[in-house]
C-alpha cells in the first residue's frame, strides 16, 4: 500500500485520524483525509457538550456533518465520547446523584441510539481512571454516582446500539506495570467474568518523548486482547513526532492479532491540540514528515 489507509488494510487493520467537522472545507486537510486514512473520530463533535447543549436537547449537525462525509468516503467511524467526566455541558456538571446518573444514561440512550448501525466502534468510557500509583477510579461526578456507573453506560450503550463494538478508552494504560494499566485490566476482566458487554479497550497513545518508550506495549495489547477483547490505538500523537516511536507503536500494534487499528489525534501538527510539539505525521503545510514514512514502511 502506498498510502497509511490502504497499507494498514493489507494487514488486516484501519488507519484512523480525529477529524474537525469545520475543516472539511478545507481542501488540503480534505485531500490527505481522502488519500490516506478509512477510519475517522470527530475530535469534538460528540461530546456531551457538543451533542446535548441544554438537556434533553440534542444537537448532532456537526457531528452528523463528519459521519455523512465517512460514509460517503468509505471511511467507518468511531464515536467518541459518551460518558467522560470533560466536555460536559454545564448542565451536567451541576447535577449529582440519581440526577445525574439518569442523564448519563439519557445522553448514551439518545446519542448512541442516533447513530445506529453507524458507528465501528463507541469510546463508551473515557479516561475514568486515575493517575498515579493507586490503581483505582478517577474523583468525578459520575464516578460520585457509584462505583457501578461504568457498567452502567456500557449496558445502556449495549441497549441502544447492539452492532457497535463498545470500548473503554484511557492513556497512560501503555506500560503494563503501571497501576492505572493494572486497574483498567481488572475491571475489564471483571466484565468479562460478569457479562457486562465490552468489546474493545482503548489506548489513548498521547506519549511524551521525556519518558522511555513503552518497551513493554506490545504485551499490555496481548495482555488486554488474552481477555477477550480488541483492542485500538485510539488517539496517538508523538511529542516532536519521534520517528522510532511511531514506528514501534506501529509494529506494537502489529505484532498482536486483536490490535484492529490505529488512529492518529490529528493531519498537520497545525490540526494538532498539543500543536507546539509537532506531534503528527503531516506538517502544517501538509507535507508527509519522517514520522509519516516510518510509520507506513513499519506497516
Ligand atoms: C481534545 C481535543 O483534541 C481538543 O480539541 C479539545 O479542546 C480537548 O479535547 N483525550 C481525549 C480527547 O479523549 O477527547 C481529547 O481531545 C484529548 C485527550
Amino acid at each position: 500500500g502506498t498510502t497509511l489507509g490502504t497499507a494498514a488494510a493489507e494487514k488486516g487493520r484501519y488507519f484512523g485520524t480525529a477529524v474537525a467537522a469545520y475543516k472539511l472545507s478545507d481542501s488540503t486537510y480534505s485531500g490527505i483525509l481522502n488519500r490516506e486514512f478509512n477510519m475517522v473520530t470527530p475530535e469534538n463533535e460528540m461530546k456531551w457538550d457538543a451533542t446535548e447543549p441544554n438537556q434533553n436537547q440534542f444537537s448532532y449537525g456537526s457531528a452528523d456533518q463528519i459521519v455523512n462525509y465517512a460514509q460517503s468516503h468509505g471511511m467507518r467511524v468511531r464515536g467518541h465520547a459518551l460518558a467522560w467526566h470533560s466536555q460536559q455541558p454545564g448542565w451536567a456538571q451541576n447535577l449529582s446523584g440519581t440526577a445525574l446518573r439518569n442523564a448519563m444514561i439519557n445522553h448514551i440512550t439518545n446519542v448512541a441510539g442516533h447513530y445506529k448501525g453507524k458507528i465501528y466502534a463507541w469510546d463508551v468510557v473515557n479516561e475514568a481512571f486515575a493517575d498515579g500509583g493507586g490503581g483505582g477510579r478517577r474523583d468525578s461526578n459520575l464516578q460520585r454516582t457509584g462505583n457501578d456507573w461504568i457498567e452502567v453506560a456500557f449496558r445502556t450503550a449495549r441497549a441502544a446500539d447492539p452492532g457497535a463494538k463498545l470500548c473503554y478508552n484511557d492513556y497512560n494504560t501503555d506500560d503494563w506495570n503501571q497501576a492505572k494499566t493494572q486497574g483498567v485490566y481488572n475491571m475489564v476482566k471483571d466484565f468479562k467474568a460478569r457479562g457486562v458487554p465490552i468489546d474493545c479497550v482503548g489506548f489513548q497513545s498521547h506519549l511524551n518523548n521525556q519518558s522511555p518508550y513503552p518497551s513493554n506495549y506490545r504485551t499490555t495489547l496481548s495482555n488486554f486482547a488474552a481477555l477477550g477483547v480488541e483492542v485500538q490505538i485510539t488517539e496517538l500523537d508523538i511529542e516532536q513526532a519521534n520517528t522510532t516511536w511511531y514506528r514501534n507503536v506501529t509494529s506494537d500494534c502489529l505484532a498482536v492479532a486483536a490490535c484492529a487499528g490505529i488512529t492518529v489525534w490529528g493531519i498537520r501538527d497545525s490540526d494538532s491540540w498539543r500543536s507546539s510539539q509537532n506531534p503528527l505525521l503531516f506538517d502544517g503545510s501538509g507535507n508527509k514528515k519522517a514520522a509519516y514514512t516510518a510509520v507506513l514502511d513499519a506497516l
